[in-house]
């Protein structure tokens, strides 16, 4: 997510220091020395303040004290990698499934069997026992009315159909947004088909790939992109902004749902797990049991308009909501993540930069 706040607080009982400010944190790191205390280290690519008051309401409810580290995606692996066996992390909480992937494949998440978290979350959202999804995101298509017809966008694959060409704008390739994308189309379609896909839209660029997903949509408001691939709360974002001019810009953009009549739009998620070498692995579960219930859902999604993950539970969104009711694509998050090495090489080989 590239929503970043300076916003770094001490919030009751919690602790929030940040990965560069503190090479170790007093007391973290030795909390294994107290087999089960009542704490919990919580390694979080996760950036909103509401989620502190949520992990303050977990403390008064369990007495368990969260001592946080907030970092980006990258710099979290990158530390967990460097702590082994010796980290004191005992949840990891990153964005997207491209990335939880990559946390799995170099094996620091450990197993977590929970019939809480079976019951509240369906299928799709618990990866191999290992990940879990907690809040969804999809990955839709807005596009210049005045330029494109719904009817022209009703399938990712259509942005690659030749009356695009000149019109498409995508972030790099190879981020983990794009990746995780692929990587559906190639549990759907197959590796052949999801190639040919990438690279009809290589052909349709309006641009070489550069920005972030809002930077997409602004080339769509500016004129620049005919469609754009963004993810659902970036658009949300704009649609609540303060600035009125952007918040009338928004309003006027077409979106699609993509796939409506076959597999549903790309989910993508937040999510987490257990950490390999977790001191405090009850507290752990707890946690992560938490972050699937009802009220813990609620407010994870609206921190960032997205959509709960768990079974019956709905937010009041105005915003999410006027999006409209959509198709979601129920592929598994393992999937996605399974297909993440195929969908770096097509990447590579189309040469979507
Ligand atoms: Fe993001």
């Amino acid at each position: 997510m590239e929503y970043k706040t300076s916003n770094r607080r001490r919030l009751m009982g919690l602790v929030v220091v940040t990965l560069l400010a503190v090479p170790i944190f007093a007391g973290f790191g030795t909390a294994d020395a107290h087999a089960q205390s009542k704490e919990l280290n919580l390694y979080s690519a996760r950036h909103y303040p509401s989620d502190n008051e949520l992990y303050a309401k977990f403390t008064s409810q369990t007495g368990i004290k969260i001592n946080q580290i907030q970092a980006g995606d990258e710099a979290i692996l990158e530390r967990l990698k460097s702590e082994g066996k010796a980290s004191p992390a005992d949840v990891i909480l990153l964005v997207d499934a491209a990335r939880l992937w990559k946390a799995e494949s170099e094996g620091l998440f450990q197993p977590l069997k929970s019939p809480a978290l079976e019951k509240a979350l369906p299928k799709q959202m618990r990866a191999n026992d290992l990940w879990f999804g907690f809040t969804t995101r999809a990955r839709l298509v807005v596009y210049d009315k005045s330029r494109v017809k719904p009817e022209q966008i009703q399938t990712y694959a259509d942005l690659a159909a030749p009356t695009m060409k000149g019109m498409v704008c995508a972030r790099s390739g190879s981020h983990p947004y794009m990746l995780s994308l692929l990587a559906s189309i190639v549990e759907h379609d197959g590796e052949p088909r999801a190639e040919a896909w990438a690279r009809g839209v290589v052909a349709n660029l309006a641009r070489s790939p550069r920005g972030g997903d809002t930077d997409q949509i602004k080339g769509v408001m500016s004129g620049e992109c005919g469609v754009a691939l963004a993810n659902s709360y970036y658009l949300v974002r704009m649609l609540k902004s303060s600035n009125p001019e952007e918040r009338a810009a928004a309003e006027k953009l077409g979106v699609a749902w993509p796939n409506q009549k076959t597999t549903g739009v790309h989910m993508n998620v937040s999510g987490g797990g257990m950490a390999r070498y977790a001191p405090n692995p009850d507290n752990a579960r707890r946690f992560l049991e938490f972050l699937a219930s009802a009220q813990a859902q609620a407010h994870l999604a609206n921190a960032n308009n997205e959509w709960p993950a768990a079974l019956n539970v709905s937010v009041d969104n105005p915003a999410l909501n006027r999006l409209g009711k959509f198709k979601p694509d129920t592929v598994s998050i393992a999937a996605v993540g399974r297909n993440q090495v195929n969908a770096a090489k097509i990447i590579d080989r189309v040469g979507w930069k």
